[in-house]
């Protein structure tokens, strides 16, 4: 299993968990965060110039998938999410060790 954590715009939230429902995603959290990239914050840097660190509001998602989703819901996220500008944001994978459904005690794929 993988723990797929995303960070996308605020306005593409709707867009993001439509596009995941179409493809069978049966749950997620979304968390509104705050947070920077390269840009640290700002549309531009200026060669020399001091600038100080903005944090954008941004919307994490995160979602508990199985090995065999993950690059559907990669490719998913990404044509969802992308605008083209600067802060479209990144999507992180991670090994997911182990899950439990709190109701059933089903584990794994089978709690997903
Ligand atoms: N290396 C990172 N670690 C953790 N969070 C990150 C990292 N890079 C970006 N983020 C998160 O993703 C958000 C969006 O990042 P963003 O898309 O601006 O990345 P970028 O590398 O600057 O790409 P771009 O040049 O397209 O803007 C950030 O506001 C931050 O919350
Ligand atoms: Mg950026």
């Amino acid at each position: 299993m993988k723990l797929v954590t995303v960070v996308i715009k605020p306005f593409k939230l709707e867009e993001v968990r439509e596009s995941l429902s179409t493809i069978g995603i049966t749950g997620l959290t979304v968390t509104e965060v705050k947070g920077f990239g390269r840009q640290k914050g700002h549309a531009e840097l200026y060669r020399g110039a001091e600038y100080n660190v903005n944090f954008l509001p941004k919307v994490k998602i995160e979602l508990a998938i199985s090995d065999e989703s993950l690059d559907e819901v990669i490719s998913t996220i990404t044509q969802a999410a992308y605008t083209g500008k600067i802060g479209d944001g990144k999507i992180f994978v991670t090994h997911l060790e182990h899950v439990v459904r709190i109701r059933t005690g089903e584990t794994d794929e089978a709690a997903l």
